[in-house]
C-alpha cells in the first residue's frame, strides 16, 4: 500500500504508532510480520533493524529467540521497552539506541536471523548498500534475512499507479515531518548480487509492498 509513506508522520507520535499503522494498513502489515516471524526458531539470535515500537522484536521473542532491537528514535525504543516489559520478555530482548551505520560494531557471524520491517525504505542509498554488506557479514552461514517494506512495482503500469497514489501523500508527509521514505527498487536482485539466495518473495497486488525471505550462503559451495 502506497500509504506506507505516511508512517513517517506516525513515528513522531510513538504512542499512536501501533494503532495508526494497523489502521493505515488494515492489518496487512501484522499478517506480513506474522509470516516473517514464522521463520524464527527457539534459541536463535535475532537482530531487528529499525525495530521501532518492537512489532517484529516481540514476535521473535514470542518464538523463543534472543533478540536485539536497534533504532535511532529514542521515543520509539521507549515504547518498545514498555511493550517488552509488559509481555515479560526483559531477559530475552535487548534494545539499543543505535543506527544501522553502527552495525560495524557487531561481531561477524553472530546472528541466525536479521529482520527489517519498514526500515530499509527510510535509509539513504549509501546506508542501504552498507547495511546489506554488514548484514551479510554479521549473519551466520545459512542465516536468514527477513524483510518487509515498501517497494517500487516491477511493471510499468503498476509503477505509475503507485507513484500517482504515493506522490500527494509524500508531499503531505514532507510538509509535516521534513522527511520522507523511499520505495525500494529491485531488492531481490540486489540481495542476489550480494550473494543471498531468495527463498520466497511475496508482493502486494499493486506490487508496492514486498516480503522477502533470503538466506546467506552456508559456504563457498552455496555461492
Ligand atoms: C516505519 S518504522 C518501522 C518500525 C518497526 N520496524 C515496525 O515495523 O513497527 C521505521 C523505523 O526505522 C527507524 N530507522 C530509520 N532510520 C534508521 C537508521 N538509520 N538506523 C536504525 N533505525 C532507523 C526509525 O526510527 C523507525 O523507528
Amino acid at each position: 500500500m502506497s500509504t506506507y509513506v505516511l508512517m513517517k508522520i506516525l513515528e513522531s507520535a510513538p504512542d499512536r504508532y501501533d494503532r495508526g499503522i494497523r489502521w493505515l494498513t488494515l492489518g496487512r502489515l501484522e499478517r506480513a510480520y506474522d509470516r516473517l516471524a514464522s521463520h524464527i526458531q527457539e534459541g536463535q539470535r535475532v537482530l531487528d533493524l529499525g525495530c521501532g515500537t518492537g512489532a517484529l522484536t516481540l514476535r521473535a521473542a514470542e518464538r523463543g529467540a534472543r533478540v536485539k532491537g536497534i533504532d535511532v528514535n529514542a521515543q520509539m525504543l521507549e515504547k518498545a521497552e514498555q511493550r517488552a516489559r509488559g509481555a515479560g520478555f526483559t531477559a530475552t530482548i535487548e534494545f539499543s539506541e543505535m543506527g544501522v551505520a553502527e552495525l560495524g560494531n557487531e561481531p561477524s557471524e553472530s546472528y541466525d536471523v536479521v529482520m527489517s520491517g519498514l526500515c530499509f525504505s527510510e535509509l539513504t542509498e549509501d546506508e542501504l548498500t552498507y547495511t546489506l554488506d554488514e548484514v551479510k557479514r554479521i549473519l551466520k552461514p545459512g542465516g536468514l534475512l527477513l524483510v518487509a517494506d515498501e517497494a517500487n512495482p516491477e511493471s510499468l503500469p503498476k509503477r505509475m499507479l503507485a507513484r500517482l497514489i504515493r506522490c500527494p501523500l509524500a508531499v503531505i508527509t514532507y510538509l509535516l515531518t521534513q522527511t520522507t521514505t523511499r520505495a525500494i527498487d529491485q531488492l531481490p536482485e540486489r540481495l542476489q548480487e550480494k550473494g543471498f539466495s531468495i527463498l520466497s518473495i511475496r508482493r502486494s497486488r499493486l506490487e508496492d509492498f514486498i516480503e522477502i525471505v533470503s538466506r546467506k550462503p552456508r559456504g563457498i559451495q552455496d555461492e
